[in-house]
């Protein structure tokens, strides 16, 4: 897949694209064979919210080693319809992943996400640019009772936002101050929800604001994110670094594979 031109004048403007049904039934079967696996590890890449201990996150799925590794969310990761379309859109053919992470957001039980921006704890990991992007496709159906993600449309243009710590969920965030808020909902368009089937995507910009509620619904909802980097834009050393896991070290270019890299990481799986 390639975007067209003005595919990549409209992330400029707006911050996001949107991609329904990005990938096929087949393909996101078999992610979710991978998201079942992996929420089974005992892992600090793993994190669990409440009394039921529902896993809220898993990280580093793109890898090849460590506890989480997935052949399958690896081969997503380099598919041209991920990989291209964030190269296209950061304007750069170098680059690399800072984080891969899978929200579970449980049934009934899974928290919100704040409204916030992502860039302020990339920044704080050491990245000057806001030159960074992030694909998400969602595993599950996303619908506003599933807590589904909102984005503010052109915010991403307000540059970095003064933030405030939020620790009132299992993961704590760098989220917009709500007088900020208030006043960027009143400046920029309606919030536009990421609702689709499985296999629906979304890309968008380190500094585009957005947010998800509570998970009212029965069924749990699942969403991947890659978060992509300009490799000339990596991380300078900071002191006390995070973990691997979030930020990344491993600055070497990704190579765009096969579309159908999914499906035959599916295959090896399955053998
Ligand atoms: C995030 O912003 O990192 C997560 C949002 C979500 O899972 O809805
Ligand atoms: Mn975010």
């Amino acid at each position: 897949m390639e975007l067209t031109p003005e595919q990549v004048k409209q992330f400029d403007r707006d911050g996001f694209l949107l991609f329904p049904n990005l990938f096929s039934g087949e393909e996101v079967d078999i992610l979710r064979q991978e998201t079942d696996r992996i929420s089974q590890i005992r892992s600090e890449m793993v994190v669990r919210e409440g009394e039921t201990e529902a896993v809220k996150i898993m990280f580093r799925l793109h890898e090849t080693d460590g506890e989480t590794a997935s052949p399958a969310f690896r081969a997503a990761a380099h598919t041209p319809r991920i990989l291209r379309a964030a190269q296209q859109c950061l304007h750069d053919d170098d680059v690399y992943m800072h984080h891969s992470k899978l929200n579970m957001k449980a049934a009934i039980e899974g928290s919100a996400w704040m409204w916030h921006q992502d860039f302020h704890a990339w920044h704080l990991d050491g990245i000057a640019e806001p030159n960074m992007a992030t694909m998400t496709v969602v595993l599950t159906e996303a619908t506003p009772l599933n807590g589904c993600m909102y984005v503010l449309p052109g915010s991403h243009r307000e540059g970095r936002s003064d933030p405030r710590r939020d620790e009132s969920t299992a993961y704590k965030l760098w989220v917009a101050k709500t007088p900020d808020m208030k006043e960027y909902m009143k400046k920029y368009p309606e919030p536009v929800p990421i609702v689709g089937g499985a296999g629906t995507a979304a890309l968008f910009h380190c500094n585009l604001l957005h947010a998800s509620g509570h998970n009212l619904s029965a069924e749990d909802r699942w969403q991947i994110f890659f978060c992509f980097n300009q490799c000339k834009n990596r991380p300078a050393d900071v002191e006390n670094p995070r973990p691997d896991y979030v930020r990344s070290r491993n600055w070497t270019p990704l190579t765009v594979s096969a579309e159908d890299g999914i499906v035959t990481a599916g295959r090896e799986l399955a053998a």
